[in-house]
């Protein structure tokens, strides 16, 4: 496709629900039209590349077709990113094919030569690689702010930001920023602020609500759920998502098959983020006290301003654990061979727990010594906790790190 007119906004026609429809039902019934589809309680799979496209623009509007080529746009996306919408309490969502073709073809759209992206460290290592190896080939230059420096983001945004990242909580290190401080201080500064909302959900967090300009989320993770698709997704007002849209040429489309079956997961997020985050809570907790362990990571559990800050802008605490084994670097073999439940796998948000080495795995581009800079020993394990019993998982895990000793 060369030449792709201007096409009219497409007219998704899902009923929109009263304000006080909590967030489980907004899942299961925030994006229903029956009558597009033959009436079917579940939205078929448009799996088509393409579609028909009457003679003239005018005629193609008249038949309510809005649809031209799956790259830009498709019903099967219409469902999961409305969700995702009203969620996030976005004007707009946009799906993309991975986390990192959201983050990407956002940044590129976005930034300009001589532009200045504020970037806090504690970022998954696929959106570092893309601050730190492609931007500065466009003459985009990068701000790095630490997770210390992180609390007086006054200090971190100068006039010449145009655009601020950050993640909270953070990979793998489960630090906590403060989402509306880093709002105001991005605004006084004339700058945006984009939010990689991936660990938290919205059902834990909602950044924009906060003060964020611009959400993102690899929906490969909780949003997705079950390990079986990759996809992301972009939210924020029409203004600034919108014109992102041309840049879906840069290719990063999700397969219709993978957005019916984030639409099916997205029924079920919040039941599973409820156990998700007793998990964590649970497993945090119960492996504190064990001796075979340097540091247990969890969110807001790095100081009392963190503990504070999450109280504040987060519902739940995502089941996402990362554990500094005592022994360092040498036990991680024999403590991850002993696990029983808990999966040794990259990625994270499925209901089967699984645990990874960051240095091994979303932080392998860094050096040793830029990772031990930053607090990534190591000895650090990220654990995902899945949907399993809590006291199964407490106890294989126990059980791994009693065989260290
Ligand atoms: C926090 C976070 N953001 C973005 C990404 C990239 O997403 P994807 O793998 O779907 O490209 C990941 C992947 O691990 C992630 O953990």
């Amino acid at each position: 496709m060369s030449e792709e007119p201007s096409r009219p906004p497409p007219r998704r026609g899902f009923e929109p629900l009263p304000e006080w429809v909590g967030p489980t039902t907004r899942l299961v019934h925030g994006a229903r039209r029956p009558e597009l589809n033959a009436g079917a309680v579940v939205p078929p799979i448009y799996q088509t590349s393409t579609f028909h496209y009457p003679a003239s623009h005018s005629e193609s509007a008249a038949h309510g077709s809005v649809y031209l080529y799956t790259r830009n746009l498709n019903p099967s996306h219409e469902g999961p990113a409305e969700i995702i919408r009203q969620l996030e309490g976005a004007e707009t969502a946009r799906l993309f094919g991975s986390g990192m073709g959201a983050i990407t073809t956002t940044l590129l759209s976005l930034l300009q030569p001589g532009d200045e992206v504020v970037a806090l460290e504690g970022l998954y290592g696929g959106s570092l690689g893309i601050l730190r190896g492609l931007l500065p080939k466009f003459g985009v230059r990068v701000r790095w702010v630490s997770d210390e420096a992180a609390h007086e983001p006054e200090e971190a945004v100068g006039s010449s930001a145009r655009l601020v990242f950050l993640e909270s909580p953070t990979n793998p290190l489960l630090r906590v920023h403060d989402i509306a401080r880093w709002a105001q201080a991005a605004h006084r500064a004339g700058a945006l602020l984009l939010v990689d909302n991936t660990f938290a959900t919205p059902i834990n967090q909602r950044p924009i609500p906060l003060g964020a300009d611009l959400v993102v989320h690899s929906v490969t993770k909780y949003l997705g759920g079950h390990s079986d698709l990759v996809g992301g997704v972009l939210a924020g007002s029409k203004e600034l998502v919108d014109p992102i849209d041309p840049s879906a040429n840069v290719g990063a489309a999700l397969d219709p098959f993978a957005a019916f079956l984030l639409d099916r997961s997205l029924k079920t997020l919040s039941l599973r983020m409820a156990r998700h985050n007793e998990n964590g809570r649970r497993v945090a907790q119960a492996l504190s006290p064990h001796p075979e362990l340097a540091r247990v990571h969890y969110p807001g559990r790095a100081s009392p301003e963190e503990e504070a800050i999450a109280r504040r802008q987060m519902q739940g605490r995502s089941g996402m654990v990362s554990l500094s084994l005592a022994r360092g670097a040498s036990a991680i073999p024999k403590f991850l061979g002993r696990l029983r439940f808990v999966h040794v796998a990259a990625s994270l948000g499925g209901v089967e727990s699984l645990a990874s080495v960051p240095g091994e795995t979303s932080h392998r581009h860094l050096s040793a010594t830029e990772r031990r800079t930053r607090g990534i020993d190591d000895g650090l394990v990220r654990v995902s906790l899945g949907i399993e019993d809590p006291e199964d998982l407490i106890r294989d895990l126990t059980e791994a790190l009693d065989a260290l000793r």
